[in-house]
């Protein structure tokens, strides 16, 4: 177990005040909350610089299922990460859109792949990957 330290920042008032409201819009109870999320990001955000890195995360992606040949590139690209991809969820939006959310778990360079691959697909009109992290080195 790691214990709580107290420490002192020294900062500008004006970029304090801008600080502050930034955490009251994001509904931090404390300014010592809001400082922990940020180390702790900019800690996850080094990671990912080493490739080798385990991540968990989420590739989001809009896309149009009457683009020719799409459905089956995104199910083959699935199957052949199928270690990588952990689950799925497929929502049909309307008559021509479908959201898919696959949740993934692996090294970041390949689930950088997968991201990219799928992002790039023609008919894939917007795609987003988020990388987090189980935490063990956080
Ligand atoms: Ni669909």
């Amino acid at each position: 177990m790691s214990e709580l330290i107290r420490f002192g920042i020294s900062i500008e008032d004006t970029l304090l005040e801008k600080f502050d409201r930034l955490i009251q819009e994001r509904n931090y109870s404390n300014r010592s909350e809001a400082i922990r999320d940020l180390i702790r990001n900019e800690l996850v955000q080094e990671q990912w610089q080493d490739s080798e890195t385990e991540a968990v995360g989420t590739i989001t992606i809009i896309y149009d299922h009457h683009v020719r040949d799409l459905t089956q590139v995104l199910t083959r690209v699935q199957h052949d990460f199928n270690e990588q991809i952990i689950s799925t969820l497929h929502v049909h939006l309307d008559h021509h859109h479908c959201l898919e959310i696959l949740a993934v778990k692996g090294q970041t360079k390949i689930i950088r792949k997968i991201a990219d691959k799928l992002i790039s697909l023609k008919g894939v009109k917007h795609g987003k990957l988020v990388m987090t992290t189980q935490g063990e080195r956080v």
